[in-house]
């Protein structure tokens, strides 16, 4: 099996936000969930760096685009060394060998009657980096999410005939049994796009004629690449397409190619009908996630509300930010967050439940079982099969990428095991020479075994950690790809291992004001 996952390549204007920190994560937990199960998978991700909102951007810090783009890029690559971004591999668009395949695909086009010159005059939103119709405009004459009025280009362009793949386009789309079927989530956006495609669909400029900071087109090298072009390419170019490598051929079409919806046209409409046009199999299924608000306001510099992945890390830990990147609202809704709510759902679900839970079973297990996990406890009993049944069960919410119902079993396997321990009051038992303690102690750091494999993918760290604190001496990843390869022979590997030496390690999760 093999799995290729995508996130936008993000533009450079800025560093890295938690709204990129977002989909990439996202992104990171569908690469290892995948990975587990031993899939080969290519996770690619990389920064958007040609274009006019560049260009402007550079010259604002009076630097050349290519030095400016060199910082920020770096910027979004050490961010995601920091998360623990797992990312086969990171794509800048102005790789030399990126900028060679553009112009190869272009070629394709342009030879295949697919591309065309026109003349074109229209409002164009710089920061959107695309034009805008008099409609979309706010009543006073403003681009509606920028606030910014549009300026009025008017050149000779060359255009892609987009309106000519809007039949085959509303086919894959729609029709879940055609062989190229394109599935769109969550299901309104689907809608939505079906909705906007049926009202028509116009060709686009896929040129700039006063544009520099591009891509120079290979049939005319006078006009750039426009910048969203060049930018789609990515997702084949990262791949090796041009030469078509054996990983484009493994992992080409995409599994799953994540974004926010603001850019969901152009992966939904514009991509698809480009990778039609160069008979190219289009994406197996697209994902647009919801857009977050900071206390209820847009994020943005001028209001001086933008979190960075650094001050989470800092907050939180590594873990522990992607955890909760993940956990506040359903992925694709939108939300909003604050340091508050972040807060709260650190303290209750990682200091207070997982934490505690990670600390009273090793404090027990070195009271009452000389720090060795009991040897003679055996198999599943009936509390980690209940744990074991509803995590097994909520697999499917990571397939589906519902990643906060995924998180909400993981909560609830945590608290039915604090509850246990609370029910069976080892403490108790262990004052009365109960000769249970050591099965009911096995148990609750079986259940603990179970709940790090399945959150593995989210806290790669504190999942390995808790796995040494229990005494497993193989690796966490060799484990879990062992069960996952067969999951009913192999479900015993899951259980505590017995005899193994605990360790009474330092707090995971402190509790934060
Ligand atoms: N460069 C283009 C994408 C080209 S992909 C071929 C671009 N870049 S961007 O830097 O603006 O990033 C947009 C993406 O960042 C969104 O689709 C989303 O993945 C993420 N987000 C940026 N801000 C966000 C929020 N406030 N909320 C959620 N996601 C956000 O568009």
């Amino acid at each position: 099996m093999k799995f290729y996952v995508t996130t936008p390549i993000y533009y450079v204007n800025d560093f890295p936000h938690i709204g990129h920190s977002y989909t990439t994560i996202a992104a990171d937990v569908l690469a290892r969930w995948n990975r587990l199960k031993g899939s080969e998978v290519f996770f690619l991700t990389g920064t958007d760096e040609h274009g006019a909102k560049i260009a402007e951007a550079a010259a604002h810090a009076e630097q050349t685009p290519k030095a400016f783009s060199d910082t920020i890029s770096e910027g979004f690559k050490s961010a995601w060394k920091k998360l623990d971004i797992s990312n086969d591999h990171f794509l800048r668009t102005t790789d030399p060998e990126h900028e060679k395949a553009v112009q190869f695909f272009l070629e394709k086009l342009f030879s295949s009657g697919n591309i065309y010159k026109s003349k074109y005059e229209g409002l164009y939103c710089v920061q959107c980096e695309k034009y805008l119709t008099a409609a979309d405009l706010d009543e006073k004459g403003c681009c509606p999410d920028h606030k910014l009025k549009p300026i009025v280009h008017s050149e000779e362009n060359y255009f892609f005939k987009l309106s000519a793949y809007r039949e085959k386009l509303l086919e894959i789309i729609s029709d879940q049994n055609n062989p190229r079927h394109l599935a769109i989530y969550p299901i309104e956006r689907k809608n939505e796009i079906i909705g906007k495609l049926k009202t028509g669909l116009e060709d686009i400029s896929i040129s700039r004629a006063k544009l520099e900071w591009g891509i120079p087109l290979p049939f005319d090298p006078k006009q750039t690449v426009y910048v969203w072009v060049d930018a789609l390419l990515n997702y084949i170019t990262g791949l090796g397409y041009r030469e078509n490598s054996e990983t484009f051929r493994k992992f080409w079409p995409a599994d799953v190619q994540l974004m926010a919806k603001d850019i969901l046209w152009f992966h939904s409409v514009i991509w698809p009908a480009m990778l039609l046009a160069a008979k190219l199999p289009t994406p197996k299924k697209i994902f647009a996630h919801g857009f977050f608000t900071i206390n209820g306001q847009k994020m943005s510099k001028t209001l001086g509300n933008v979190i960075r992945p650094d001050s989470l890390i800092e907050r939180f830990g590594v873990d522990a930010s992607r955890y909760l990147a993940l956990s506040l609202f359903p992925f694709g809704s939108d939300g909003d967050i604050s340091w508050n709510a972040l807060t709260e759902k650190y303290n209750s679900d990682l200091a207070n439940n997982l934490g505690n839970l990670v600390s009273r079973t090793l404090t027990m297990i070195e009271k009452f079982s000389a720090g060795r996990i009991p040897s003679t406890g055996t198999g599943f009993s009936e509390i980690s099969d209940n744990i074991f049944n509803e995590l097994t069960g909520a697999e499917k919410y990571i397939e589906n990428l519902e990643f906060s119902l995924f998180i909400n079993s993981v909560q609830s396997a945590i608290d039915k095991t604090n509850r246990y321990i609370e029910i069976t009051a080892p403490w108790k038992m262990a004052k009365e020479n109960n000769a249970n303690l050591a099965q009911v102690l096995f148990n609750i750091a079986t259940n603990l075994k179970i709940i790090t494999i399945f959150v593995l993918p989210f806290m790669p760290r504190t999942c390995g950690k808790i796995w040494e604190l229990l005494g497993e001496t193989k690796p966490i990843e060799q484990t879990a790809l062992k069960y996952f390869a067969d999951k009913s022979a192999n479900k015993n590997i899951l259980c505590a291992t017995n005899g193994a030496e605990t360790k009474k390690g330092e707090i995971l999760f402190l509790r934060l004001k």
